[in-house]
């Protein structure tokens, strides 16, 4: 029997095991060569044989993967179709109550879009860390005035020319997270008592944002793959006088859509034709599941004065480092900068060194592929578990990025009772209405699947499931 069989065996075997999981990335050839000890052309064969049979699958300059077995996988909810209305945001209060009431060490998370240590670089940040406390303490106790650190603005232009999104470090301006990047945009481009356009469902700490600044949002009608829908945004802007538009288009929290190129470029255009800001949001967009990183909508606004776009490390490097940045289009740079230090004079600056540092020499892209692919063993693990313990007919989405997934479960259940009885079990999921200005999705939820597996997950997620089935719609 040739060599390649047995590989293709081996391989085989790895899958069978879990090893793989369905939607994982296989290692490379050279890494599969050295494990097995053969040659590359032996691997490669071994692959072929695999492919053949249907077990693996090429993505394009991306390696192989291991294929979904054909089973039902759940269907998506539906494009959203909320009342194109201007509304105030109410009920935010909610989400720190639930927050506070969660954040305790035994918890199971699933309530939080924040990945638990195991999904960050946490040796190589503290080696920049610890490095730069050594080499550069005095700078770190001094104030890193706006528009920040230069060497970590650097960093980031470096990041986002390779993105798409050319733009030089002196036009990026250094925040405390991608929150106050929203904040300080919307600050910057809106007024109490402004229309915000705002995908539906959306990000909540958006809706917190509109709410504490007394500004109004109109929910849009979004589609779970490819986000928010311009026809619906377009009436909008011919019936309202709508200020800005703030969006996720990479990997959205809640729906994880992505919206595809050919949206993003109509979107600038309409942005252009109604001289609406656009806000974009791309916290996420390092995260995808292809090879290929998503281009931000940023990159399609040719004259660059559309689009302010915000993000942070948050979701890749470190929730509590508390750095961010945005580019404002030039016009609204000083308007922003100035805002920025009158709200908290400069962000953190050992932060800003130690990510200058870990994006230099850290490993960030290895860290990516590494993290991206186990997020998409993740998403699968979680809706194959959903399969086992949920109702049937629980709608999911299927994210290609990112490490959320949003649920529509039976119109008439209350996901909020649900939540409060999670924490009194010891875990959290977040209730749909918090994603919503006007608390509408109460029969869905947002779980966040960047939690390690373990059996205390899968018994939330059973007890979860139990209470969904026993729970009567009205
Ligand atoms: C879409 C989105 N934007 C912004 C934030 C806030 O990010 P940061 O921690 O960088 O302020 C989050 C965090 O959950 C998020 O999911």
């Amino acid at each position: 029997m040739p060599l390649y069989h047995d590989i293709a065996t081996k391989i085989r075997e790895h899958i069978a095991a879990g090893v793989y999981p369905p939607g994982a990335r296989l290692p490379g050839v050279r890494r599969l060569s050295q494990q097995f000890g053969v040659s590359i052309s032996t691997v490669v064969q071994a692959q072929q044989q695999l492919e053949n049979a249907g077990l693996i699958e090429a993505r394009p300059r991306s390696g192989y993967y291991v294929r979904r077995p054909k089973g039902p996988q759940p269907d998506p909810p539906a494009p959203s179709q909320p009342d194109l209305e201007p509304t105030p945001v109410t009920g935010q209060a909610l989400v720190l109550q639930l927050a506070q009431a969660a954040n305790q060490p035994d918890f199971v998370q699933l309530g939080a879009a924040v990945p638990e240590a195991s999904f960050l670089p946490m040796r190589a940040l503290q080696r920049s860390l610890a490095k730069v406390v050594r080499l550069q303490g005095t700078r770190a106790a001094d104030y890193a005035f706006p528009p920040g650190l230069a060497e970590l603005r650097h960093q980031i232009s470096r990041r986002m020319y390779l993105s798409g999104s050319p733009v030089k470090p002196e036009h990026i301006l250094i925040t405390n997270g991608c929150q106050e990047a929203i904040s300080l945009a919307l600050r910057s481009v809106a007024k109490a008592g402004d229309i915000i356009a705002v995908e539906s469902p959306t990000f909540y700490g958006l809706l917190q944002v509109i709410e504490s600044l007394g500004m109004n949002a109109l929910e849009i009608p979004t589609d779970p793959r490819t986000g928010i829908s311009l026809p619906a945004l377009e009436l909008a802007l011919e019936k309202w006088p709508v200020a800005a538009c703030a969006l996720i288009p990479n990997f959205s929290n809640p729906l994880g859509g992505q919206m595809p190129d050919a949206h993003k470029q109509q979107l600038a255009d309409l942005a252009k034709r109604y001289r609406l800001k656009l806000i974009e949001d791309d916290i996420y967009g390092d995260l995808g599941f292809n090879r290929e990183r998503p281009r931000p909508l940023h990159s399609f606004d040719a004259e660059g004065d559309s689009v302010i776009y915000c993000s942070s490390f948050s979701k890749t490097i470190a929730q509590g480092l508390r750095v961010g940045w945005m580019v404002p289009p030039e016009s609204l740079f000083e308007e922003a900068e100035y805002l920025k230090y009158v709200t908290n004079l400069a962000a953190p600056t050992l932060p800003q060194l130690a990510l200058a540092d870990f994006l230099a020499h850290g490993g960030y892209e290895r860290h990516l592929r590494q993290i991206k692919d186990r997020y998409a063993q993740q998403l699968e693990l979680f809706t194959q578990a959903i399969g086992r313990h949920f109702p049937a007919g629980t709608k999911v989405t299927q994210p290609q990025g990112g490490f959320v997934i949003w649920l529509e479960l039976a119109k008439g259940i209350d996901t909020l009772q649900i939540a409060q009885r999670a924490l009194k079990r010891g875990f959290s999921i977040a209730p749909g209405q918090i994603f919503s200005a006007t608390q509408k999705y109460r029969n869905c939820i947002r779980l966040s699947c960047a939690l390690p597996w373990t059996a205390r997950l899968e018994s939330a997620l059973h007890e979860l499931g139990s209470w969904l089935k026993a729970e009567p719609p009205s």
